[in-house]
């Protein structure tokens, strides 16, 4: 055995002194440990410094070899240890009786001292191996336990894919089935010859909302699968913010009208009139934002406020903020909601339509401006979404 590990600690059960004088004798390397009966022997295997192998006498008083062997096979903690029986006859039966009962091997009596260290190292060699087997064995389980667990869960991510799949396309083709029905039934009624003149005004209105929702969601689709596939390239031209302004807080006073909000737009002094970037995603982003504000608020108001945030030579950062007294965001959904098709409330989208697909397009945007958008909300009390951007400043600007 291994000379620079510890010496195996070796067991050496016989109820004669001198058969262990002989044995201690021949085992001078390994660290020895003596039983004089069979009690004592299974107290020193229980002990706390257990030995790595058993010589064990099968001929003695009160309780023999045998019983010994059977109590220790018994025991799950004691079962593994290699126990070498020792014998005095050459008794064919002796032998095979302790190698049934679970004994690796056997020696007799009188001793040879190259056999029996010869036999013990060649036990406490294969439970070396043993160990090692069993050691590999659980390494490999738990390996095999580990992969199963990341195998399992890419499943469940590839069901969630599936099934997040088709939830949007049942969503998609009712948003593109409703107004397409729309479109469909009124232009029809339209070919009516006696259809009164009121009527077909009011028909036509719903023909062209309808198709301008289809064309807005088309828009929508197209637009984030540009950003997903990388092909989107900001603008960069020269425009007027307080006229890109004064453009996107008309098209939603009277949404915000209609349900009773007030609608404040709030402008910071000495903001630069002209800058050079992309007008239409900057507008793209407050509208997606405004809508959200006046479609999850019922009563109070809504504002917009407009400031700088910083300056350099060359660029101006301009901070926007779209303020609400609505519904509001719990506070673990509020990174959700920028992920596509997220809504909150089922309920909501029955009314308030909607693909969940808006803060995931300002989510895209943004960045793409050189800023970062971020939201701060309160449950029943309100909520602020704020982005910041970058332009470049126009000469003279
Ligand atoms: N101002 C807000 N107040 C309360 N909840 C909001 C607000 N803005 C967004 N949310 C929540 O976040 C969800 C996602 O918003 P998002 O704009 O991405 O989608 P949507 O408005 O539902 O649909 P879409 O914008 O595609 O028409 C909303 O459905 C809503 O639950
Ligand atoms: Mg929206």
């Amino acid at each position: 055995m291994g000379k620079s590990k510890s010496p195996a600690r070796i067991l050496i059960v016989d109820d004669q002194r001198s058969n262990i004088d002989v044995l201690r004798d021949i085992l001078q390397d390994y660290d020895r440990a003596i039983a004089l009966n069979g009690e004592q022997a299974i107290k020193v295997v229980r002990s706390k410094k257990p030995p790595d192998l058993i010589l064990l006498d099968i001929m003695m008083p009160d309780m023999d070899g045998y019983e010994v062997i059977t109590i220790l096979k018994e025991d799950p903690a004691t079962r593994d240890i290699p126990v070498i029986f020792v014998t005095a006859k050459r008794e064919i039966s002796d032998e095979t009786k302790g190698l049934q009962l679970g004994a690796v091997d056997y020696i007799t009596k009188p001793f040879n001292a190259g056999i029996v260290k010869h036999r013990i190292e060649v036990h406490l060699e294969l439970k070396a191996h043993r160990d090692r087997l069993e050691e590999l064995v659980k390494e490999r389980t738990a390996e095999l336990d580990e992969a199963r667990c990341v195998a399992e869960s890419r499943k469940r991510a590839a069901e969630e894919g599936v099934r997040a799949k088709n939830e949007f396309l049942a969503i998609i083709s009712d948003e593109l089935r409703n107004p397409l029905n729309s479109i469909i039934g009124f232009s029809s009624f339209l070919g009516e010859p006696d259809l009164p003149q009121e009527e077909r005004e009011q028909y036509l209105g719903i023909v062209n909302n309808a198709s301008l929702s289809l064309l807005n969601l088309i828009n929508e689709m197209i637009e984030l699968a540009n950003v997903e596939a990388n092909e989107v390239q900001l603008q960069c031209e020269p425009f007027d913010l307080g006229d890109l302004l004064d453009g996107v807080v008309e098209e939603f006073r009277t949404s915000a009208q209609a349900k009773g909000l007030d609608f404040r737009v709030d402008l910071q002094e000495g903001l630069p009139t002209v800058l050079n970037g992309d007008a239409k995603r900057l507008q793209q982003v407050l509208r997606h934002l405004l809508k959200n504000a006046i479609g999850f608020t019922n009563q109070g108001e809504v504002s917009l406020q407009v400031e700088q945030q910083s300056q350099t030579p060359d660029a101006e950062t301009i901070q926007f903020s779209v303020r609400d007294t609505g519904v509001g965001i719990p506070k673990q959904q509020q990174e959700l909601i920028f992920e596509e098709f997220t809504q909150l409330e089922k309920a909501f989208r029955r009314v308030h339509g909607g693909l969940g697909l808006g803060l995931t397009i300002c989510k895209r945007f943004v960045p793409l401006m050189g800023g970062r958008i971020w939201v701060e909300s309160e449950e029943n009390k309100g909520s602020a979404f704020h982005f910041t951007a970058s332009f470049s400043r126009h000469e003279g600007g």
